[in-house]
């Protein structure tokens, strides 16, 4: 057999952190135990009180039977629920909202019900991968806007060419954003659904993965914004995850909400695609929507890392920026090298892991990566591991000299 793999598959990019993982794993095979500043992947357990739902969901469903594609009912009203205690937004679980099974397939899969080959997806860069691996897999094109410092890592939609415009069916936004953890304000929103409107240009808003991790005032949805300026939600939706604001990754919950006539088309190719999150794991994204509690405390845990790490940023005289919100730090690096600011930082005297920015960014217009120079730490190392790392960092990070 000639077994080869598809055209669409063998387009995406490449691995692109070889150098970076292979340097870890020298760090590793030499003994060096290494701080992970890398993957955004929650160490904090799920809360107690949602593992503690588990057995009584699966007893309640015994039977097993497969689950509900767009979601039971009580879960699309505890995120009716969630989204109007938090946002003042008020959504009919029967039409304007659907379960997903975790936003990354709900983002991937999105293109598939809207766009025809050829057509333009905008996407951010840096931005989310599914944004452009579902459009690439959906025969669209992906075309990348910059989140650009001077811009307030705002999506600019206002200097997209007229050509693109005429091709372009989605924009992919995200705010709070990963990983400059940039938010958005009612004004910007609402120029952006003006804009997105006379163009017929869906918004998706990759809003609620971050949404419930800030540090100041709680960003507002794209949702909210369209309600207070008296906009409604038509053509807008926006995704949002139990993953971060629940540390709940494994589990895969969360729902899409927004214009019924998007969400109704969501359902229809979600109902082809996928079977639904388990039941068992519906009953405990419930329970866990249904508290904010645990998330206030998670709020502080994040807040005190954030502040050790830019302490120690400050006193080693790297530019320091507090972004409002998000668990990233979306550092520029010292010299403007990114990669080499990350290999500098994985020396064994050091031994921390980041993710440079360029190479989760896409080439824009013009040749411009708007990661490069800029490396993302994920603040997922306990407190223990971020002191031992601000410590490392103020003993041998003299990148100034350089
Ligand atoms: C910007 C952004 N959107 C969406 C997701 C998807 O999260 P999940 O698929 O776990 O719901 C992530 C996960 O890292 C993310 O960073």
């Amino acid at each position: 057999m000639n077994i080869k793999i598809s055209k669409r598959l063998q387009s995406l990019p490449a691995y692109a952190f070889k150098e970076i993982s292979d340097k870890v794993e020298a760090l590793k095979a030499a003994g060096v135990k290494a701080i992970d500043f890398g993957v955004g992947d929650p160490s904090e357990p799920t809360p107690d009180f949602v593992i503690g739902s588990l057995a009584g969901a699966g007893r309640k469903h015994a039977n097993s039977g497969y689950p509900s594609y767009i979601g039971l009912k009580e879960l699309r009203q505890a995120a009716a629920d969630y989204m109007k205690r938090r946002f003042s937004v008020a959504l009919d679980p029967e039409t304007e909202i659907s379960s997903n099974i975790g936003s990354k397939e709900a983002i991937f899969n999105f293109p598939e019900g809207f766009i025809n080959p050829g057509d333009i997806v905008i996407c951010p860069s840096p931005g989310y991968p599914p944004m452009k691996t579902g459009t690439i897999f959906a025969e669209g094109v992906p075309y990348y806007v910059p989140l650009l410092e001077e811009n307030g890592f705002l999506v600019d939609f206002e200097n997209i060419p007229e050509d693109v415009l005429e091709k372009t069916k989605i924009i992919w936004i995200n705010y709070p954003n990963s990983p400059t953890g940039a938010i958005a304000n009612a004004e910007y929103y609402g120029d952006l659904i003006a804009w997105a409107r006379k163009h017929n240009i869906i918004i998706a808003a990759d809003e609620g993965c971050y949404i419930d991790i800030y540090f100041d005032e709680p960003p507002i949805s794209i949702l909210q914004a369209a309600k207070e300026l008296g906009l409604g939600y038509e053509g807008i939706v926006a995704f949002y995850s139990l993953s971060k604001r629940n540390n709940m990754t494994g589990y895969r919950a969360g729902f899409v909400a927004g214009d019924k006539a998007i969400v109704d088309i969501f359902k229809k190719l979600k109902t082809n695609i996928d079977s639904g999150t388990p039941n068992i794991i519906q009953e405990a994204a419930i329970v866990a929507l249904k508290d904010d509690e645990h998330v206030e405390k998670m709020r502080g845990l994040y807040g005190q890392k954030r502040d050790l790490l830019l302490q120690a940023f400050e006193a080693i005289g790297l530019e320091v920026r507090k972004a409002p919100a998000t668990f990233y730090i979306w550092q520029k690096a010292p010299n403007g090298d990114d990669i080499e600011f990350a290999k500098r930082l994985l020396s064994p005297e050091i031994g921390i892991v980041v993710t440079p920015g360029s190479l989760i960014s896409d080439v824009c217009e013009g040749g411009l990566n708007p990661g490069k120079g800029y490396v993302r730490f994920a603040l997922m190392p306990t407190i223990a591991e971020i002191h031992e790392a601000a410590e490392k960092l103020k003993k041998f990070g003299d990148f100034t000299l350089e």
